[in-house]
């Protein structure tokens, strides 16, 4: 697997998440929008290798403090996406009180990695303990950003339960993967729930060769002589809307 670190920051997919990154920042201009969990209808629609690409954009930003929680007791997979071991993690620090510092990575200088750890017989009840609820209050003192990994809300509470301790949602949505009724079902049922969702990312979206074309155009100019033109940006599309939030 190839780790999210090592993923060309000029790439198309690289841009595609600086996009998602803008739109989560505008997403809700009048409340201070922190903490951000993501979830789905169902597995594998690409929750975590999206949440992991968009926290790691976020790190990318000048002086911007990011923490990315595997919160999916049920299918811990974020450590993977970083290379890191999840012998340790959050469940050590709420069940033993082994302090936070010893449970997270430092991936880089302000992306951390916080894995779910020893994994507990009773993830719901732990979700929505006072502990948990308290742990996500003092984190986000320590941190510009907090995202978090759930498993997906079609199959499980967790997510609908978190939803309630953080400051917006964001649903990932496999492209010809998820049955639209079940995840439209699935959304309502977070609403009902109060969660304040931000938007959703279209994941696994194939996109045609032109937008490839004019991403790489842009990079090329980028690299030659510093700056594309308007003009150049114009001819080749850059100024077209285009559908924002998606990841192929
Ligand atoms: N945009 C994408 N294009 C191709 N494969 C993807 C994409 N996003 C995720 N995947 C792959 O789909 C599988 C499931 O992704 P994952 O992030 O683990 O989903 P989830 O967390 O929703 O269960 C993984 O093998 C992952 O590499
Ligand atoms: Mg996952």
């Amino acid at each position: 697997m190839q780790k999210i670190t090592e993923l060309d920051q000029k790439s198309p997919i690289a841009e595609a998440y600086r996009t998602i990154r803008t739109n989560i920042s505008f997403s809700d201009v009048d409340n201070e929008i922190q903490t951000i969990l993501f979830t789905s209808t169902k597995q594998n629609e690409g929750k975590s290798t999206v949440i992991s690409n968009v926290a790691y954009s976020f790190s990318k930003l000048e002086n911007c403090r990011v923490l990315l929680m595997d919160l999916d007791l049920r299918n811990p997979t974020v450590h993977k996406m970083f290379g890191v071991s999840n012998t340790y993690g959050l469940m050590d620090n709420l069940k033993n009180d082994r302090p936070i510092e010893k449970c997270i990575h430092k991936i880089e200088e302000n992306i951390h990695v916080l894995p779910t750890g020893s994994m507990p017989p009773n993830p719901t009840e732990i979700l929505s303990s006072k502990k948990m609820a308290s742990f996500l209050r003092e984190i986000k003192g320590k941190y510009d950003y907090v995202f978090i990994d759930t498993p997906p809300v079609g199959v499980v509470s967790d997510a609908t339960i978190i939803s309630k301790n953080v400051d917006g949602v964001m649903y990932v949505v496999g492209a010809n993967e998820t049955d639209l009724s079940h995840a439209q079902v699935a959304i309502e049922n977070l609403r009902k729930a109060d969660a304040n969702i931000l938007g959703s990312v279209l994941n696994k979206y194939a996109m045609n060769q032109s937008s490839y074309a004019y991403y790489s155009y842009y990079y090329n100019q980028d690299e030659c002589t510093g700056r594309a033109t308007r003009k150049k940006k114009k001819k080749f599309g850059l100024f077209r809307k285009k559908k924002l939030s998606s990841v192929r």
